[in-house]
């Protein structure tokens, strides 16, 4: 793929050639590291053999390797030679491989990791190529590297990669540094050593199954001959053995599929973002200083200086939090009149000049703006430029004013922060189960059947629109009835009453009947009349059904999932959740990240109604606590009890197990009590119920009782049903309200602020 069709490269710049200069092997650790590196990255590299003579003309700081930098705007290459710092140019040159980790922290530990591998790997093994006969310089080069690898053992014994949950530069270079000590055709280390890195080996087979590694490495994979799986794994028998040692039941749960293999065919790139996001702008800080690039916005300010001879814009792309400021001149900037009166804020601009560092407090750089384009102006109802109807024009607006602006509310700070949690939120959802080997099944959104059982569905017909329109000059709508009075839905579109599904569930549970781990993530409807700040009509809710799982297998998962939400986060959207803890933050919560901290440190509490409801009742008997609604064994649990419980009580959030059979649906296992079912809701503080779910009823006879005892057709159920009869098996699942989450993770207090546009009783705007 040649550079110039790549994706953009608008920070080192466009067209770019790279070539590897080397005087090196092909095989050399060092020369492997860039190449895989360049593959993982999706950036093209030709490796050009010279002698090291040749390279040091070119690049006289260079020893055996350099990587030719060559731009088509000048006719002079420029020149990187340390293999780390390779490694690093290629890598930023790509922009959408994450190989040096998403956050700052995650760079420097990347860094950190490749300081290592270059003082306690390369340069040991570089002096064993050397040290022949020397047999006390061979020792201690064999202790260095023993010491690193114990490190790396120790740093993976609950991890699968070195930093974070994904193949990063450290895996890759460690991983090339280590072949000769893990791959197949291993001789550095003793097998009484190698069987002390178990966790090293299997990281090391993990690693270089990636699409980057197989090119240009078939010596290390599957030669030696001996063919099976540890020739095909590239990993040496001895450390196949050492890794076997520990490959247990935890070892597979935690990283048994992995969904982020570069694609190793993916074909050119056309598209070309003609703009630098101001997230990547301003993520370079001050090493940005010096390049002209152009952003593309919306004003969030802007205001005159200096007599009107001075803009000072502020540009929001909505990549991130902050913006960037933009100073254009009279004399210095094209398009600095029409700029001037453009309406001010929420006009779309083109902004192109060079980023200096800034002189002024509250930013690191600003652009000197060379051009300044007016994409769209804002305009007032008697079609002249100027700010005197823009809704959103003055700074602060309660999220009650914008909900009445719905489609304008994204350029708000407080929204487009929800907007990026919400993105990252469901992101981290497919991530988790797809790392976990689950299928994600698409199930219909129009239904016959009602899942939860409480009547709350939105009926779907053409028979209005169609009575209606037969009936324009009268206006009376003559629905088709039966003899009893009741319609006749056999003369609606699908022959019968169809609905808003109120949950995928019983769909999804036929998959998991045949795939094992399966989940679903989409739109469900509830024509519940709740006017609460936790009810929407219209909510997300996502879905996992697990074959051969019991009530404890689903609440273990469902703690898995939800801390897995929140450590995503809290590692990847920390500037938005700073935004939420601070005073600028319509109802910010100042402690927002400690409580989220405080959900990922600790077990959930784990109680039954039974308990929950006893202690409620002994709470009340001593005067802790007066509620509305009574608490009696046999109700459901309302909304204050629940958040007493998970805010008052265990200050966490707590698993209330095996409700009354009476007030939960249908397809609940029953207990051998006969009383209650394997139900479990979580509740955290500050939402109540976050997520239910239960073990599923797998014998046919119980589940066609319940079923008639709630008063269900059995017709209506009947495929539901069949499951149990055709190989039915012990499984269960849960639903998360993908609201109620987001409401969790960014402490908004309203359900309606966190989703585009809210749909709740009498609101169907936009
Ligand atoms: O507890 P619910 O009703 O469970 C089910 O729908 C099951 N079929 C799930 C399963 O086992 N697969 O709803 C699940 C979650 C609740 O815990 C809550 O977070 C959310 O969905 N939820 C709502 N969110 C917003 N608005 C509403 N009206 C909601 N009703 C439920
Ligand atoms: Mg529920």
């Amino acid at each position: 793929m040649p550079p110039s069709q790549k994706g953009p490269v608008p920070l080192l710049g466009a067209g770019l050639q790279f070539e590897l200069l080397s005087a090196l092997d092909s095989k050399d650790f060092r020369v492997r590291k860039i190449l895989v590196a360049a593959r993982a990255a999706g950036i093209p590299v030709a490796l050009k053999t010279c002698s090291a003579e040749a390279i040091g003309e070119q690049a006289p700081a260079a020893k055996a390797l350099a990587l030719r930098i060559t731009r088509p705007t000048s006719a002079h290459p420029s020149y990187i030679t340390q293999s780390n710092a390779i490694v690093r140019t290629l890598i930023d040159a790509s922009e959408t491989s994450g190989l040096y980790g998403d956050t700052e922290f995650a760079r420097s530990q990347v860094d950190s990791w490749l300081e290592l591998c270059w003082l306690e790997l390369e340069t040991p093994l570089a002096v064993l190529q050397q040290a022949k006969g020397h047999g006390d310089v061979i020792a201690e080069a064999k202790k260095l590297i023993l010491h690193a690898l114990t490190a790396v053992n120790a740093a993976l014994a609950a991890r699968t990669y070195l930093v974070g949950n994904r193949l990063t530069a450290a895996d890759i270079a460690l991983a090339c540094a280590a072949q000769p000590i893990l791959g197949a055709a291993a001789s550095v280390l003793s097998g009484k050593d190698l069987a002390t890195l178990p966790h090293a080996a299997r990281w090391y087979m993990t690693v270089t199954h990636h699409a980057a590694f197989a090119t240009g490495t078939s010596s290390s994979r599957g030669g030696g001959g001996g063919g099976g799986a540890a020739a095909r794994a590239g990993v040496s028998a001895a450390a196949l053995a050492a890794a076997n040692s520990t490959v247990d039941a935890a070892f597979y749960q935690a990283s048994a599929v992995h969904t982020d293999k570069p694609l190793s065919m993916v074909a050119p790139a056309k598209y070309r973002r003609r703009r630098v996001r101001v997230k990547e702008l301003l993520a370079r800080g001050a090493a940005a200083a010096g390049e002209t690039v152009v952003v593309r916005g919306w004003l969030k300010t802007a205001r005159s200086g200096a007599k009107d001879t001075l803009l000072f814009l502020v540009v929001n792309d909505g990549s991130c939090h902050s913006s960037l400021q933009v100073v254009a001149s009279r004399d210095g900037t094209e398009g600095f009149a029409a700029a001037a009166s453009c309406g001010g804020v929420g006009a779309c601009v083109a902004v192109e000049g060079p980023i200096i560092e800034s002189p002024a407090k509250g930013q690191v750089i600003e652009m000197q703006a060379k051009k300044v384009e007016v994409l769209g102006p804002v305009y007032q109802s008697d079609g002249s430029i100027g700010a005197a109807d823009y809704p959103l024009a003055k700074k602060a607006h309660s999220l009650e004013y914008l909900r009445t602006h719905a489609h304008l509310r994204p350029r708000t700070m407080v929204y487009s922060a929800v907007m990026r949690v919400r993105n990252a939120m469901a992101y981290a959802t497919h991530r988790f189960f797809n790392e976990r080997g689950f299928v994600y099944v698409h199930t219909p959104l129009l239904t016959g059947a009602d899942c939860e059982g409480a009547g709350e569905q939105f009926v779907v017909t053409t028979l209005l629109p169609a009575a209606a329109e037969g009936h324009a000059c009268g206006g009376r709508v003559e629905l088709p009835r039966l003899a009893d009075g009741s319609i006749d839905y056999t003369k609606d579109f699908f022959s019968k009453r169809a609905c808003l599904t109120v949950s995928g569930q019983l769909n999804v549970e036929t998959y998991c009947s045949a795939m094992s781990d399966v989940y679903t993530f989409g739109p469900t409807f509830r024509a519940e009349n709740s006017h609460t700040s936790r009810h929407l009509a219209e909510f997300w809710m996502i879905e996992p059904e697990i074959a051969f799982a019991d009530l404890e297998d689903d609440m273990n998962l469902a703690e898995d999932y939800l801390k897995y939400l929140v450590a995503h986060a809290l590692e990847h959207c920390d500037e938005d959740l700073t935004y939420f803890e601070s005073k600028d933050c319509p109802g910010g919560e100042a402690d927002l990240r400690a409580r989220l901290r405080n959900v990922l440190e600790n077990d959930f509490v784990r109680i039954t109604y039974t308990r929950a409801v006893a202690l409620l009742e002994e709470h009340i008997a001593s005067g802790k606590v007066k509620f509305q609604n009574p608490v009696s064994w046999g109700v459901d649990l309302a909304s204050e009890h629940e958040r007493y419980i998970t805010e008052t009580v265990y200050k966490c959030p707590v698993v209330v197990t095996n409700y009354p059979k009476e007030i939960k649906a249908f397809y609940m296992k029953l207990d051998a009590d006969g009383k209650t079912v394997s139900a479990m809701d979580i509740l955290v503080p500050k939402i109540g119920e976050i997520i239910g779910g239960s073990q599923r009823e797998e014998s046919f006879d119980v589940l066609s009782q319940r079923a008639a005892a709630m008063g269900l057709e059995p017709a209506a159920i009947s495929w539901y049903a069949d499951l149990r009869r055709y190989g039915t098996m012990k499984h269960a699942g849960f639903g998360l309200g993908f609201e109620r989450l987001i409401l969790f993770i960014t402490g908004i207090e309203n359900i309606r602020d966190v989703i585009p546009f809210p749909r709740y009783p009498g609101h169907c705007e936009f």
